[in-house]
């Protein structure tokens, strides 16, 4: 396999992690480029149930490397509690299967404070973070004052360090009515996490390329979706971090001329969590899917908001992220509906357009222009291939990629790794 990028392709939650996990059967590294401890990936392998938040799914490999690269902002405390978790799970991980860029950022408690301080501000223009101190983390790393993963190496200055800001930061985010950060019960946390992380940080361009250069092919592990994006998505609802494919390359050193394929990941429906707007939404769905215990994030546990597939923007993000194939997740999703309808096009302003307005005021006075296609009514979970499929789910997918002008060849239709169909 050459080196690929995986992206989401909608508002992230796409099901990410389950393609990431069946690509890595044939990579030999998988790499983080984005995000931090925001994302969550659930992976099923071998009827164990693993949550991966800052390290990358090929960990549940044996013999892969698994690189936290220079764009992914790092919670050191949160990542050993990762760690210790998936160990005692029955993962080895050890400096050998998981290096971490010295110059990835540290996202902090205080990030995470002045991350709910100042969502309490936003008041009813709140974000809907996830509360990880992810925008504050990035906002120390562009503004130049942000700590990195060499700082690990040194846990005296770092405590030193960090007692200083938890000081100013304390007095803000109290004036919000958020609790302020303990430093007696934070600061040994911190030291432990960075005594035991501290093996782990490199230079990891220099570990990619060496990998690249040896014949071994890396795969990117997008976090989030591309409407979540910093610059292409729904500003200022969206992450801190770019989400789409050049992300990967600034995120890790890996130039975009070593990068070969690029797998947008679409759900067969959408879901959002969070605040913004969502031209789809439809609560009939969401019901649906939440009775059948579907759709809670695995961050946060809050249930997300569900609509129709909106092949506007599933379009738009093949073209953003120069997608070479598409992954759909979830198909099995809407296995017990008569109708599906997709959405083809919006109407705004009585005018039908084919590409997501970039002012939320534009999204919000979009009308959705949707077609119809008959359901399959059918239990697809079990389906072995694509010719396992039934007529109208192979007419759906066949319609989806017609208009994302992008092939199919990967298909969800369960949680299991065996219940991910290649085309
Ligand atoms: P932040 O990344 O915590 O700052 O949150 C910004 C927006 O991105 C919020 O709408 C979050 O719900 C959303 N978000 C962040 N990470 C994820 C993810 O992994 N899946 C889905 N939404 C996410």
């Amino acid at each position: 396999m050459p080196n690929t990028i995986v992206v989401g392709a909608q508002w992230g939650d796409e099901g990410k992690g389950k393609i990431v996990d069946f690509l890595t059967e044939t990579a030999d590294v998988v790499a983080r480029a984005q995000g931090g401890n925001n994302a969550g990936h659930t992976v099923i392998s071998g009827g164990i149930k693993y949550v991966l938040h800052l390290i990358p799914s090929g960990i549940l490999w044996s013999n892969k490397l698994n690189v936290i690269g220079n764009g992914v902002v790092l919670d050191p405390i949160g990542l050993c509690e990762e760690i210790d978790k998936l160990r005692g799970q029955g993962l080895t991980i050890t400096s050998e299967n998981l290096i971490i860029s010295d110059c990835a950022h540290l996202a902090m408690p205080y990030h995470r404070g002045l991350d709910q301080a100042r969502e309490v501000q936003r008041g009813d223009k709140k974000i809907g973070t996830t509360g990880r101190g992810i925008g504050p983390s990035y906002a120390d790393k562009v503004e130049r004052t942000g700590l990195r993963g060499s700082a690990l190496r040194d846990p005296d200055s770092l405590c030193d360090e960090v007692a200083e800001r938890i000081k100013e930061h304390n007095v803000f985010v109290t004036s919000q009515g958020i609790a302020p950060v303990d430093a007696e019960v934070l600061l040994p946390k911190l030291r432990a996490a960075a005594e035991m992380l501290a093996p782990h940080v490199t230079n990891t361009v220099v570990a990619l390329h060496e990998a690249i250069e040896a014949g071994k092919n890396v795969l990117f592990e997008g976090a989030q979706g591309t409407y979540l994006d910093i610059d292409h998505g729904t500003y200022p609802f969206v992450t801190s971090s770019n989400t789409t494919a050049g992300g990967a390359c600034t995120g890790s050193g890996v130039p975009p001329r070593f990068i070969s394929d690029v797998v947008a990941v679409a759900k067969a429906y959408t879901t959002r969590v969070g605040s913004g707007p969502f031209i789809t939404e439809n609560d009939d769905i969401g019901d649906m899917l939440h009775n059948m215990g579907r759709e809670f994030g695995a961050t946060t546990g809050r249930a997300r908001r569900c609509g129709w597939l909106d092949m506007v923007l599933v379009r738009y993000a093949c073209m953003v992220n120069g997608a070479s194939e598409l992954a759909i997740t979830n198909l099995d999703g809407l296995d017990g509906l008569d109708e599906i309808k997709i959405c083809t096009a919006y109407e705004l302003d009585g005018k039908t357009i084919h590409y997501p307005p970039s002012t939320i005021a534009e999204i919000e006075r979009c009308k959705p222009i949707y077609e119809s296609h008959q359901g399959w009514k059918q239990d697809l979970s079990g389906a072995q291939s694509f010719a396992d499929l039934p007529p109208n789910a192979l007419a759906y997918l066949d319609r989806v990629a017609e208009l994302a002008r992008t092939p199919i060849k990967l298909l969800g239709i369960g949680p299991a790794r065996e219940q991910t169909l290649r085309r």
